[in-house]
């Protein structure tokens, strides 16, 4: 095994020249070093934009066996593994393994392995250098990252055929450049989709939604969006809208938007099997769902009851789909959030059988303790089954490609379908678009979520976490539900959540069926929650600048602070301060009944203490370890030396904010 430092002196370099274009965007990096190694016989992912040429060989510093299907390397002591995205854990990725197989699965604990998304970017820094790894492959990759070892990395793969590549850099900065050079830059949503958003699963009818443009309105709390959940839909039947709850969408809409209000409808992938719902029959006639080994379509069952999902892999299949989101940008829609995209299977008949089979074993027997936890196991394995994915095809322009080979495709070229149409049928018009599972690729096309959250204190934490990582990765446009999707949040959860989502691109509130009803006029301190995101659309011209211009530059919006301070030691391990665009930190108070928190500063930094836009303290701060107080209501923002925070009026909606009348505060 070759222990040499992170990036070795590599056999061939290729140089990404720098385009005039990249000169025009500002882009700082001189060049580019990527190399791409090749194993087995890998799937066409499009992934990347770039064509780099194969180099022999293996990567410098990794010793790869093709027999066990791994590659490996030690790592040193000090080594930093940043990357995957939007995974568990923190920011840096040691000491635990991580799967890329896009989960259905809302217990996002610490004990998991996979969650929705997967974006295999790893990013090696020891300081002096840095070296970037994409592994370009679709199917479930481990990444063993000193877990079974803990100065060893190790990749394995279900089947070897992968594009890797290596990029090498001074700085992680310029890893996340390279990288985002190689796979695309990344989507940037409309301005009003910086604003705030409403949404719960169990908003019943367009009454129920123009109740809560209501209530905000009524205490003159700013919002943009509300959400349309599964319920507006006909039976959950995908592109429908039920007659009696929801009987004119486009006067809907324009009624909404005449207040400033865009709604947001949520889309699924599969297509409920219904004789008669044309899109169910045109889908079957043209062969564009995917099918079992036998050629017949599979069924599986999500929340419309049974359902053939699209082809999304078939660039036919995906042009028909993505046509069908006209039926809502025809109504005047602008923005949409694919979910249950992994795909999400309830179950497949096939599963059900085996398990009813099994039950009926038991049934016949006396249930001893072994015979109850097969009886739980049973149940368990219903859903998002491994064997039901790989129950299925997909025709890949004439190439048929087992599921479960390509599973992390899938919402990514869902999300593609989507972002394509648009960009056919609605040339010009800036549409919203984001997506629950995703894999690289995508972030050219839309924003993700990190799906369903808790309402607890550990998942602010965990949010807080993710940003960074999702933004290596190339998702900009990014949030989490705010205040948790499911269990019932409280209101200091919720106050210290808006407080943190209000630096995240994308600020929804959302929460599940049944659970404690969190819009923020449910709550008492109406007036704190007004002044927040208040705030929040005063700080839009910097928010929105800034996201704007780590788009342009293939760089970061949010970034952990050993990004910054490069040679400082103590950022290296703190991962509860983060550094929104170029100007300011944020220090977030994620622990119930904090009054306050530490805050380390590696140089002295100007600290304002916002309790509304127009209601702060302000105090420079020394270089050091501070413990300052946070009241339940305020929010801390650090303005770097030299640099300076623009605020604007707040207005009730983004369209009204003038982004030239601004006031600064000097760092
Ligand atoms: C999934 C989504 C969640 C949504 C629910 C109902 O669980 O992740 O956001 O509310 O489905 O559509």
């Amino acid at each position: 095994m070759n222990n040499g430092g992170i990036c070795d002196i590599l056999k061939t370099i290729y140089t990404v020249a720098m385009t005039s274009s990249d000169t025009e965007k500002g882009r700082t990096m001189s060049e580019t070093n990527i190399i791409r190694y090749r194993y087995g016989n890998p799937i066409k992912t499009d992934a990347t934009v770039i064509d780099i040429p194969v180099t022999q060989g293996d990567p410098s510093g990794w010793t790869v066996s093709t027999a066990d299907r791994t590659m490996t390397r030690t790592m040193s002591p000090d080594t930093i593994v940043y990357g995957l995205g939007e995974t568990v854990r923190g920011i840096n990725k040691r000491g635990w393994l991580y799967t890329s197989y896009n989960a259905d699965d809302p217990h996002h604990e610490e004990g998991k392995h996979s969650l929705y998304a997967s974006q295999n970017l790893l990013i090696l820094d020891d300081i002096k250098s840095c070296c970037g790894l994409f592994v370009d492959d679709p199917g479930r990759v481990n990444f063993d990252i000193g877990y079974t070892d803990i100065d060893t990395l190790t990749i394995s793969f279900e089947d070897m055929d992968a594009d890797i590549y290596v990029m090498t850099g001074k700085t992680p900065d310029e890893i996340v450049t390279a990288f985002r050079r190689l796979t695309g830059s990344s989507y940037i949503p409309p301005k009003w989709a910086f604003g705030y958003g409403q949404s719960r699963w169990g908003y019943k009818s367009d009454d129920d939604i123009r109740e809560v443009a209501r209530r905000y309105a009524e205490l003159n709390i700013p919002i943009d969006m509300i959400y349309m959940d599964i319920d507006y839909m006909d039976n959950y039947k995908v592109f429908t809208l039920d007659p009696e709850r929801f009987p004119d969408l486009p006067g809907f809409v324009s009624e909404m938007k005449s207040q400033g209000i865009h709604v947001i409808p949520n889309t699924d992938p599969g297509v409920k099997i219904e004789p008669g719902y044309d899109i169910y029959e045109e889908g079957l006639e043209k062969g564009y769902y995917c099918k079992k080994k036998d050629g017949e379509e599979l069924t599986a069952a999500v929340w419309p009851g049974k359902v053939h999902f699209p082809d999304f892999l078939n660039s036919e299949a995906r042009k028909w789909f993505g046509d069908k989101y006209r039926i809502m940008t025809d109504a005047d829609i602008d923005g949409f959030w694919n979910d249950m995209n992994e795909p999400a299977i309830f179950y497949t008949e096939e599963t059900l059988s085996r398990v009813y089979a099994g039950l009926d074993e038991l049934r016949s027997t006396e249930m001893d303790i072994w015979g109850f936890f097969k009886f739980k196991e049973l149940l368990d394995s219903i859903d998002n089954n491994p064997e039901d994915y790989r129950r299925f095809y997909h025709d890949m322009d004439g190439t048929l490609v087992n599921h479960n080979r390509v599973h992390n495709l899938y919402s990514f070229n869902m999300t593609r379908a989507a972002g394509e149409a648009f960009a056919r049928n609605n040339p010009g018009q800036e549409i919203l678009l984001f997506s629950r599972a995703s894999y690289t690729g995508a972030h050219r096309y839309g924003g993700v979520w990190t799906g369903d959250n808790m309402s607890w204190w550990s998942h602010l934490l965990l949010n807080i976490k993710q940003m960074p990582s999702l933004n290596m990765t190339g998702f900009l446009y990014s949030g989490a539900d705010t205040g948790g999707f499911g269990a019932d949040t409280t209101e200091d959860l919720m106050m210290r959540w808006v407080e943190f989502s209000m630096f995240t691109p994308l600020f929804r509130n959302h929460s599940a069926l049944g659970t404690r009803e969190q819009e923020l006029y449910r709550f008492k301190r109406t007036d704190d929650f007004r002044h927040l995101i208040e705030l929040r659309y005063a700080l839009i011209p910097y928010i929105y600048g800034e996201f704007v211009r780590a788009a342009r530059n293939d760089g970061m919006y949010i970034r952990p602070m050993a990004f910054v301070y490069r040679d400082n030691e103590r950022f290296r391990s703190i991962e509860d301060q983060l550094m929104v665009g170029d100007s300011i930190m944020i220090a977030p108070v994620y622990e119930q009944n904090a009054v306050g928190r530490y805050v380390y500063l590696a140089e002295d930094m100007r600290m304002i203490r916002f309790r509304s836009f127009d209601d702060y303290d302000e105090e420079v701060l020394k270089a050091g370890d501070h413990y300052v107080p946070v009241a339940l209501n305020e929010v801390l923002i650090f303005i770097r030396p030299g640099h300076r925070l623009p605020l604007a009026k707040p207005a009730l909606r983004v369209g009204d904010i003038d982004f030239e009348d601004l006031t600064y505060i000097e760092g």
